[in-house]
């Protein structure tokens, strides 16, 4: 078992490596997160969206929508909502797409489209999501920026994503799990096991939780904050643009 973490992708040839490997597990995308989370990603996504504090009627935009798990889980939460989601993989959207066919739809859009370069006005969104992708972005910075642009003055931006455990022994029982298990189990059920070595491996790079929180504040964001789940394993981020 090699836990030793594996070099990032060049930070130019990242987006491209990124997109290629959500494109290969595309199809199975939802069934290993389910799998290798034991099902826990619904609940930490629930309280990402409560944290959000959409308002009614609201427009809100997810980031890295990927499969649309996050905005179907908004649209369930409030049918109200208008929901764009905005990822650069065609595979994965077309998994949202098919899904917002089975589960009755609601008010969604998916657009194909770099978060670090949005195609939309400054200040159009009531509030951001974004689930599990702030490791794969080639800029944390940009996006952060980028996010803040789209939003209308105090609506709320959430960012749900794996982190850092504070405490060593917890972190270092996580990380047996996390750079051990999941790319045997992400692999078998994937069938991508190289996906599934890069997808932990990704977390070695990603600033920790207070480090995220300041980056936040930088792009521009107030009362930034965040909340750890899972002993800190899990973190959900967010702040208010200005
Ligand atoms: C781990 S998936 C997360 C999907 C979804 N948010 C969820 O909660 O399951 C990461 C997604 O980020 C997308 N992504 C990474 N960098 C991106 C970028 N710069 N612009 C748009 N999408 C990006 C990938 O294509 C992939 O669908």
């Amino acid at each position: 078992m090699n836990l030793s973490p594996a070099a990032p992708p060049p930070k130019n040839d990242k987006s491209a490596y990124v997109r290629d490997m959500f494109a290969t597990i595309a199809p199975r995308y939802d069934r290993t997160n389910r799998v290798i989370s034991a099902g826990m990603d619904e609940g930490w996504r629930k309280r990402a969206i409560a944290l959000l504090r959409a308002p009614a009627g609201g427009s809100i935009i997810d980031l890295c929508c990927g499969t649309g798990d996050i905005v179907f889980h908004l649209l369930r939460t409030d049918p109200t909502l208008r929901v764009t989601g905005v990822d650069f993989c065609e595979p994965m959207l077309a998994q949202a797409r098919a899904r917002s066919v089975r589960e009755g739809g609601g008010s969604t859009e998916f657009l194909e489209g770099d978060v670090m370069a949005l195609p939309f006005a400054d200040k159009t969104f009531d509030g951001a999501t974004m689930g599990f992708a702030m490791r794969n972005v080639a800029g944390i910075d940009a996006t952060l920026r980028e996010v803040r642009r789209v939003l209308k003055p105090g609506a709320r931006f959430v960012n749900l994503d794996m982190s850092k455990a504070p405490n060593p022994a917890w972190k270092a029982c996580f990380d047996l799990y996390f750079y051990g298990i999941v790319p045997l189990i992400g692999g078998i059920v994937s069938g991508s096991r190289a996906a599934y070595t890069y997808l932990p491996n990704s977390l070695t790079h990603h600033p920790g939780a207070e480090a995220l929180r300041d980056r936040f504040t930088d792009a521009g964001f107030t009362n930034a904050a965040f909340v750890r789940l899972m002993g800190g394993a899990v973190a959900i981020h967010y702040g208010d643009a200005s």
